[in-house]
């Protein structure tokens, strides 16, 4: 463990904080009209791959919001993109080339971050130098399941149709596939870490979509052997999947420091199910910041009463949306702070 004053870091590994901490997801996003003046003049994936632009964007919400830690600007696909496969943004993700079959999987490399998105470790060097100890800076990739997804389906999907069939009638093929993305973003992790990151980040935003028992068979192993691969890092762990409370502790038992909890359970809960020792993240829902500021805090005071003050990091229950009022946002971080200090 990393001696560290930051509440961030402090509440991630369950140790006592002068006020919950608070970060949102997609805290860089297009409900800035500071972030929209700059896509204005590039496109997304020019924005991620240029690290004085992608840090700038990093640190607006720090200012605008005055929330506490700076999650890297970039996308969960890029590591896609440096295994081989061509990606667009349109404005959702696009690939043209998927994997369908043992040779598709074969092609991918296994990639040296250095060497395929140095971008993304300068984007982390940039960001320690600048924000000089104001919050920590959060790094971040796709866990293999989501990630392995959209190499299949080659976009976003709603019932997840080419995964599952794979999953079910190749298996082979499946297990080829999450064990090359799981050795490269072992690899993506660690290199994040070693530019600078002091917490990483792991997303399944679609994990959600198996069963349990689906579920541990096929993403869990994967998810389970990067958080082991990071254990000596010293810097803690969040992972998140989205969708679906009844794998909650599965989830937790994948070993990271901290469990992220979307909207779709009471935090309260979700902490006796996944015993109340180790750390949780989250959850509002992210509609809630379209209520009057008022009743927005009385959202966050129930989330804070349930969750408890030791082992909680505040945010929404899955990304921020577009048209969110920025002043509902700030008007978010203001309450979490307010309510919970000591
Ligand atoms: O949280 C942050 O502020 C850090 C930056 C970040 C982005 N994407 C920026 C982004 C992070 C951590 C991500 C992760 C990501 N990307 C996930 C996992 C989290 C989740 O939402 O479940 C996923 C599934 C993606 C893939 C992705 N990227 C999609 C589906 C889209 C289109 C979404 C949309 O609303 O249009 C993106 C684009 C994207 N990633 C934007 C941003 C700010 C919008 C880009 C723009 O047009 O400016």
């Amino acid at each position: 463990m990393v001696e560290s004053n930051y509440r961030f870091i402090k509440a991630c590994f369950g140790e006592e904080v002068d006020a919950t901490p608070i970060w949102i997801m997609r805290q860089a996003g297009r409900y800035l009209k500071e972030y929209r003046a700059i896509r204005k003049e590039v496109d997304f994936l020019t924005l991620c791959k240029t690290p004085e632009l992608a840090a700038e964007v990093t640190i607006q919400p720090i200012d605008i919001l005055g929330v506490d830690a700076a999650i890297l600007f970039s996308d969960i696909l890029l590591i896609v993109e440096a295994m081989g496969l061509p990606l667009q943004f349109n404005p959702g993700p696009v690939l043209e080339e998927t994997i369908t079959d043992i040779p598709s999987v074969d092609r991918l490399g296994l990639p040296d971050p250095e060497e395929t998105m140095p971008f993304v470790m300068e984007t982390i060097r940039v960001l320690r130098r600048e924000l000089d100890g104001r919050v920590p800076v959060i790094g971040f990739s796709g866990a293999p399941f989501t990630l392995a997804s959209y190499m299949i389906e080659g976009g976003s999907s709603s019932n997840f149709l080419k995964v599952k069939t794979l999953i079910f009638q190749h298996p082979d093929v499946w297990h080829r596939l999450m064990k090359k993305v799981t050795a490269a973003v072992i690899e993506y992790l660690k290199a994040q870490i070693e530019a600078g990151a002091q917490a990483v980040q792991l997303f399944d935003s679609w994990g959600g979509s198996l069963s349990p028992k689906d579920y541990r068979e096929n993403a869990l192993p994967y998810s389970k052997e990067i958080f082991s691969a990071l254990s000596g890092s010293g810097v803690p762990s969040i992972h998140f999947v989205q969708g679906n409370p009844a794998i909650l502790p599965l989830v937790a038992s994948a070993g990271s420091d901290v469990v992220g909890v979307d909207w779709r359970i009471e935090i309260g809960k979700a902490r006796d199910n996944i015993g109340r020792d180790i750390p949780v993240q989250g959850n509002l829902d992210p509609c809630a910041l379209f209520l009057p500021p008022e009743r927005i805090e009385e959202r966050a005071a129930e989330i804070i009463e349930q969750a408890g003050p030791r082992g909680h990091i505040f945010n929404l229950g899955h990304g921020i949306l577009p048209p969110t009022p920025v002043e509902n946002a700030k008007a978010l971080v203001a309450a979490v702070h307010k309510l919970s200090s000591k």
